[in-house]
């Protein structure tokens, strides 16, 4: 049964229905923003104080009430079960208990439809500041295992087909590049995060003289959200968030796939310590790739958490709508379970060794240097689709022969063309290969090792 009656009772002949209560009730989740709430309406009253709306003693006695709050939550002294509707009646009715009548002015000229969009914002600041650490520190790990394999070739696919050798340091530099955007986007949602909300009220503004600057600057936000009506509406930063939260997990979901692909024995390029593999409850010789595999599956909920919120959006008519309480769930999930993959791959990463005797292996036996056949035919002016067609047929006839490019002769390769010399061979050998790639931002020695010193630096720098 409740426990007290709630703070807007006075227009009700009867209580909310227990089963009304228990539908509606949000505190499960939103009791995660307690710190943002009080810190939001400790900045409040003090804001309410300086603009002689309530005297500076009431706004002392409020500012230690909402304190002890806080610590009664932090200490799981108070009860915060689903009687309380939500977190921001739950501060307020126990700040009231604790300080008497006093406690009621703490909500003077806001509304909890502003309260609690300024709870998100704090909320996601914080989040966006951890995830931005938490992809640099990943972008480190990847850009330490760069430096470490620096001059280790593999074959490079495409289609999941054996395509052109490639340098594993080159590989892993193209995770570090797509991650930096991902830190870019949640750097520019922040812009957008940081709008004070608060001194919107319900929707329509409050005729108490409030100064919304001087909350904003006292929490730390750009400015403030000027139209009251769109500051109560609109969640499109917290989608902007998960949209970013999504990119996230999509390129994590990726290596993720390579990390399970790679730890295959088929594959055998990769391996990860036990500490970070399981093992089958039925099958003593497995060792899988959980984490990985997690790690694809939770992108998942991630993809859905965007989906979720754009369609609680899309049909509501201005302003609050109680439907926007269902924003809760992608967004803690979505801070949550973007935190926990970036810092659990991190550590799968630094725990996972590249096989680089397979990678060999595997380069010998291989059809990967036939583009240099072309090209070589192309520097010999043989038109590219003529050079294309010739290499075709090398590859087929070694195919039939069961031969590969790196062991067929002069007089072999002259059935095709009279124009290979035997220059040619350094070309087949995929070392030389990659050493011969001029174009920026390529596979060359050279040019991975710029974007190893590129990344090395401004990773250092970054703070
Ligand atoms: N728990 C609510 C939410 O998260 C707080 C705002 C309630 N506003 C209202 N007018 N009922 O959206």
């Amino acid at each position: 049964m409740k426990n007290s009656k709630p703070l807007w009772s006075g227009r009700f002949k009867q209580p909310l229905s227990d089963a009304a209560l228990k539908f509606s009730s949000s505190i499960d989740l939103d009791k995660e923003l307690y710190q943002e709430d009080i810190l939001g309406s400790i900045a409040h009253v003090e804001m309410l104080a300086s603009c002689k709306i309530i005297t500076h003693e009431e706004a002392r006695r409020i500012r230690s009430g909402l304190k002890a709050v806080a610590k009664e939550i932090e200490t799981g002294k108070l009860d915060l079960s689903w009687e309380k509707e939500d977190i921001h009646m739950a501060v307020e009715q126990r700040l009231i208990q604790k300080i008497g009548a006093v406690g009621g002015k703490l909500h003077t000229g806001r509304s909890r439809n502003d309260q609690v969009a300024l709870d998100e914002r704090l909320y996601l600041r914080s989040a966006v500041y951890e995830i931005k650490k938490m992809i640099t520190q990943l972008q480190r790990v990847l850009l330490y295992k760069s430096e470490k394999y620096f001059g280790t070739i593999m074959p490079g696919y495409t289609h999941l087909q054996r395509a052109q050798p490639i340098l594993l340091s080159h590989h892993l530099l193209a995770y570090v590049s797509m991650f930096q955007r991902d830190f870019e986007r949640m750097e520019d949602c922040y812009k957008r995060i940081n709008r004070l909300p608060l001194g919107a009220a319900a929707l329509a503004g409050t005729s108490f003289p409030i100064n919304r600057n001087d909350t904003a600057k006292k929490l730390g936000f750009d400015g403030i959200i000027e139209n009251s009506i769109d500051a109560v509406s609109d969640r499109d930063y917290l989608l902007e968030f998960i949209s970013a939260c999504s990119s996230i997990m999509m390129h994590i979901s990726r290596i993720a796939e390579e990390l399970v692909v790679w730890s295959s024995q088929e594959f055998a390029f990769a391996k990860t310590d036990d500490a970070y593999t399981t093992g089958s409850s039925i099958m003593p010789q497995k060792k899988n790739p959980d984490m990985a595999e997690l790690l694809r599956g939770k992108t998942g909920r991630i993809f859905g958490n965007l989906m979720n919120l754009l369609t609680i959006m899309k049909g509501l008519p201005l302003a609050y709508n109680r439907d926007l309480q269902e924003d809760k769930t992608p967004m803690l999930d979505s801070v949550h379970t973007t935190r926990e993959a970036l810092f659990i791959l991190s550590h799968v990463l630094v725990h996972t060794t590249f096989a680089e005797q397979r990678f060999e292996q595997e380069l010998k036996n291989d059809f990967l240097t036939a583009t240099e056949l072309a090209d070589y035919l192309v520097q010999k002016h043989v038109p590219f689709r003529q050079a294309h067609e010739i290499t075709g047929s090398i590859v087929s006839y070694c195919v039939e022969q069961k031969t590969s490019l790196t062991v067929l002769t002069l007089q072999e390769l002259h059935l095709f063309s009279t124009k290979f010399e035997k220059d040619i061979f350094t070309l087949l050998d995929p070392a030389k290969s990659i050493e011969h790639k001029k174009s920026s931002g390529s596979t060359s020695p050279q040019e991975v090792k710029k974007q190893i010193v590129y990344w090395a630096k401004t990773l250092k720098n970054r703070k």
